[in-house]
């Protein structure tokens, strides 16, 4: 395994930012890649304000903060990427997006370097059938917030090889993090494909009237000791994410205990995204 020094990171949203932070923290150098500059700017705002906490907490030094934002290097476009040693690409979780993306990287980068997905849902397989490296291409899946949350899943594609699922896991063992390895490609490996059943189902206990949105979190978060309810875990993740993994999971198994409930699809028309957009299953505006 040649060293790694340098990650590259495609997508600023907020599992990109906390990945991109994390390996910061970490030691690597680090390359971050949106197409809007405007998210760029928010994402080193939200690494700043996660470092500021830990120098107020005293469990990192002002000076040990500034070394780690300069480590973050921001670009728009994605010729840096030559120049990085590992990639994890944390875009919007949209299969084509996905695929034009990893066309792009296995253009750019260089023919030894792995790319890595951080998708929650859709099959490495077919993203390493995007380009002529599908022996270097894995799945690399954080869970959100990416600072406090210690698992990440190591996806092993149709083709992906035993030295990529190992350099992947040695990655992000160097990030602090627990691996677990998923043997085989399959619609949301192991930690969506047991969360998924459970978020639809709370979502159908409110659709069907059994019970509030408060009642069922509270439910869950007593009953079952969960840091969160599965609605307020929805409004965290993005409405719009949960609906779009359910929508493939449904595809994949073709099975209709899949489908997103119809009360999610409204939600989404309605642009309630949960958090993100300040409504969802729970209004957080001016909270
Ligand atoms: N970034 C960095 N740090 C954060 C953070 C964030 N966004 N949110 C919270 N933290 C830190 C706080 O600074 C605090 O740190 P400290 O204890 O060292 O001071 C610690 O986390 C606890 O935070 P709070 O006291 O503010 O709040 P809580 O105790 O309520 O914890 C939580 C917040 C960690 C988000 C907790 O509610 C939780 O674990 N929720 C469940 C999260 C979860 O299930 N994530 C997985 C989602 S599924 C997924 O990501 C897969 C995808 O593919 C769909």
């Amino acid at each position: 395994m040649s060293e790694i020094r340098k990650i590259g990171v495609v997508g600023a949203g907020a599992m990109g930012t906390g990945i991109a932070l994390v390996a910061a923290q970490s030691g690597y150098d680090v390359l971050l890649r949106d197409i809007e500059q405007g998210r760029l700017d928010s994402s080193l705002r939200n690494m700043d304000q996660i470092l500021q906490r830990s120098v107020a907490k005293g469990r990192l030094t002002d000076e040990d903060r500034r070394a780690t934002l300069a480590r973050v290097e921001t670009t728009t476009d994605l010729d840096g990427f030559a120049g990085v040693d590992f990639v994890i690409e944390a875009i919007f979780e949209d299969p084509e997006a996905k695929r034009a993306i990893f066309r792009e990287l296995d253009r750019i980068c260089r023919p030894e370097v792995i790319l890595a997905s951080n998708t929650s849902s859709i099959s490495i397989t077919d993203l390493g059938a995007a380009t002529s490296r599908p022996s270097r291409v894995c799945g690399m899946h954080f869970f959100n917030p990416v600072p406090v949350m210690k698992l990440v899943e190591v996806i092993r594609g149709y083709s992906t090889s035993s030295e990529t699922v190992a350099t992947a896991r040695a990655v992000a063992e160097a990030m602090g993090k627990t691996v677990v390895e998923v043997k085989k490609d399959s619609p949301g490996f192991i930690v969506n494909r047991i969360l998924m059943p459970l978020l639809i189902e709370a979502v159908r206990v409110v659709e069907e009237g059994i019970a509030s949105p408060e009642d069922v979190d509270k439910a869950v978060k007593l009953g079952l000791n969960h840091p969160m309810g599965p609605l307020e875990l929805i409004d965290f993740t993005g409405i719009d994410v949960c609906h779009n993994v359910m929508q493939y999971f449904w595809q994949e198994f073709n099975q209709p205990q899949y489908a997103p409930p119809q009360l999610l699809r409204t939600l989404v028309r309605a642009g309630r995204l949960g958090r993100k957009t300040g409504k969802g299953f729970y209004d957080y505006e001016g909270k």
